[in-house]
């Protein structure tokens, strides 16, 4: 498969970017072709402004836009990879979204969020987060989570079948930040075909 990588940090010595390196590295061990989209160094913009609002699925999408797309239009999967900020996407990852899957081009639909415009393809996200496991699940982020994104988003955009991965305690013991990249080339190691 060819697998798209869509990387939200600032920082390349991150753990989020060590994160997506090691998903690169099991996908790419596992014989797959693998291209990296690093919004932030690449500089996108991801301010949904009134270019955006005029456009919405009528007028050809922005230049920016248009190269998101062709990404992934090329990918059989695609991992999104960006830190948990305030039990959400930081700002970055949610305007590459909010720009890129475009109305007429992603989905044209709000009632059946299972379908897509887009082919089926295999969806992970990856995201570091320092809380714990358990402290994620007994304050319902967790299951809020589930529902917004893996119920409520990324089946519009063709994401099947589709995994979160919250990588807890991030900013942990180096054991266990060790372990968790371990699980992240594991991850990319095991990616599952789409599934129509
Ligand atoms: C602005 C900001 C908001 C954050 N919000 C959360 C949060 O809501 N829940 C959480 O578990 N961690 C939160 N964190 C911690 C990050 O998820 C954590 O720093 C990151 O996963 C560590 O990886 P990094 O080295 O790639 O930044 C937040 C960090 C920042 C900077």
């Amino acid at each position: 498969m060819h697998v798209l990588i869509v990387l939200d940090h600032p920082n390349p010595a991150s753990f989020t970017a060590a994160a997506a390196q090691r998903f690169a590295d099991g996908a790419t061990d596992a014989g797959h072709s693998v291209e990296l989209a690093d919004l932030n160094a690449e500089g996108f913009d991801p301010r949904w402004t009134m270019d955006d609002a005029t456009a919405d699925g009528i007028a050809p999408a922005q230049p920016d836009v248009a190269r998101e797309q062709a990404r992934i239009e090329r990918a059989d999967a695609i991992c999104l990879a960006f830190p948990l900020f305030w039990w959400g996407m930081p700002a970055m990852t949610k305007g590459w979204v909010d720009r890129v899957w475009t109305w007429n081009w992603a989905y044209d639909q709000l009632d059946d969020r299972e379908k897509s415009l887009q082919r089926a393809r295999s969806g992970v996200l990856l995201i570091p987060a320092g809380a714990r496991s358990d402290d994620m699940t007994d304050a319902g982020y967790l299951n809020a989570l589930e529902t917004a994104w893996m119920q409520g988003t990324f089946g519009y955009f063709g994401f099947s079948p589709r995994q979160m991965h919250i990588l807890y305690g991030a900013t942990g013991s180096l054991p266990r930040r060790q372990a968790l990249l371990q699980q992240s080339y594991d991850i990319g190691h095991s990616l599952p075909l789409p599934s129509a």
